[in-house]
């Protein structure tokens, strides 16, 4: 498995690159906006709280792709390069055949279909070329956008699994149905 080169994915409406420097202050809005970070939950050492900590954040992404830990692109209109979003693929399992789908978007670009869009250039990614057998997302209880996303793009609830570091979190998986 290796993200070299760099992994754009295109679809109708959307262009998914490497985030860059000169996205700081949207990753920083992203990470920190009340709107968007409502239902996240993150450890203090993975917050956002100034635009020095977004370049730490997209220095650290690319450590991370370089070395194959884990992967974000920024979602972009095909039309616009302005960042509007992130999705990534993290938190690989020793083996490296499951992985964590994470994603966060600009409200202003909510209830369009666009997260629907990214998500399933993910999920074929990562059944296709990383070859993954599950990709899970862990997501609040109470978070019906993330959840109705989801469960309409073929992720199920397993209700049995808990997430030891979060107890609203639910967690949902998808099969790799191709392996
Ligand atoms: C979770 C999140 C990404 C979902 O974004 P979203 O824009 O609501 O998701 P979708 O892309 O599925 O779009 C949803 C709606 O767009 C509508 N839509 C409009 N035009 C559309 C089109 N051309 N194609 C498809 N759907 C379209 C659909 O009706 C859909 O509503 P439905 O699910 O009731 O059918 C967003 O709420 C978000 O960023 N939340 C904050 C971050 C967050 O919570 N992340 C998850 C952490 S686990």
């Amino acid at each position: 498995m290796n993200f070299h080169p760099f992994p754009i994915q295109t679809s109708k409406r959307l262009f998914l690159r490497n985030i860059k420097a000169s996205d700081a202050e949207t990753i920083f809005f992203l990470r920190s906006d009340k709107t968007v970070n409502q239902f996240i939950k993150r450890p203090k050492h993975r917050q956002t709280k100034s635009i020095e900590d977004a370049f730490s954040f997209i220095e650290k992404q690319h450590k991370n792709i370089e070395n194959n830990v884990s992967i974000v692109w920024g979602i972009t209109l095909k039309n616009d390069p302005q960042l509007i979003g992130t999705i990534c693929l993290w938190n690989f399992s020793e083996n490296r055949d499951v992985a964590e789908v994470g994603y966060d978007l600009n409200p202003e670009f909510h209830n369009k279909g666009i997260m629907s869009e990214a998500l399933n250039m993910i999920i074929d990614f990562g059944f296709k070329e990383l070859k993954l057998h599950k990709i899970e997302a862990f997501t609040d209880c109470k978070n019906e956008s993330s959840k109705r996303l989801l469960t309409k793009n073929g992720f199920h609830l397993n209700a049995s699994r808990k997430d030891t570091d979060n107890a609203s979190n639910l967690i949902f998986e998808i099969d790799n149905n191709l392996i």
